[in-house]
């Protein structure tokens, strides 16, 4: 199965590269951005400036800095408002353009947060679907990412995935 499921801290983990739910500024704030930049170090938003801020629905590549991840995709989610079509593309975007990037660079594990489920108020479960459907679609037509992880921070969201996982076995 090349998507894998995981409770725990996105920073912990020692792979090709991490999803950053970031804000537009790439300056870093709260929740895992907070987080992500906390332990990456101060370097990192040093070499965000260079990036020029990112859009909804966009996803800029930096490299890990103290993180044990080697590299991070930053992206930056919808708020959800209720514009309902308008959000859903914007945070399939994020997933898509994220996984498009570590196409090209060839990235063997991807492993993303549940972007825009915090301090963006996207429902859960909406986005959980939105996420497995743009990653698995992708999945099917490509090569690389090899391995996509969704590290949940959450139980909720872990049971929101096993339960999309179990529907696709039946
Ligand atoms: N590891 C994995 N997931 C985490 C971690 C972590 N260390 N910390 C938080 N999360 C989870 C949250 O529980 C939530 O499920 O990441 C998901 C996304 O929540 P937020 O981090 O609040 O991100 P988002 O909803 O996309 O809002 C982004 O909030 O913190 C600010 O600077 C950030 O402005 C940006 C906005």
């Amino acid at each position: 199965m090349r998507i894998e499921l995981l409770l725990g801290d996105i920073t912990d983990l020692d792979v090709d590269c991490i999803v950053n739910a970031a804000r537009p500024s790439l300056m870093g704030g709260g929740g895992v951005d907070g987080a992500i930049h906390k332990k990456a170090g101060n370097e990192l938003a040093e070499f965000c400036k260079s990036l020029g801020g990112c859009k909804v629905g966009e996803a800029k590549l930096s490299s890990g800095f103290n993180l044990k991840s080697k590299n991070i995709i930053h992206t930056v989610g919808p708020r959800y408002l209720f514009k309902k079509q308008k959000e859903e593309d914007d945070l399939a975007s994020c997933y898509y353009q994220s996984l498009l990037i570590a196409k090209e660079r060839k990235f063997y594990t991807l492993v993303f947060p549940n972007i825009s489920t915090g301090a963006y108020g996207y429902p859960k479960d909406l986005a959980s679907k939105i996420a497995f459907n743009t990653t698995s679609k992708f999945l099917l037509e490509n090569d690389f990412p090899r391995k996509v992880i969704f590290c949940c921070f959450d139980t909720e969201n872990m049971e929101l995935y096993l339960e999309i996982f179990k529907s696709q076995l039946l």
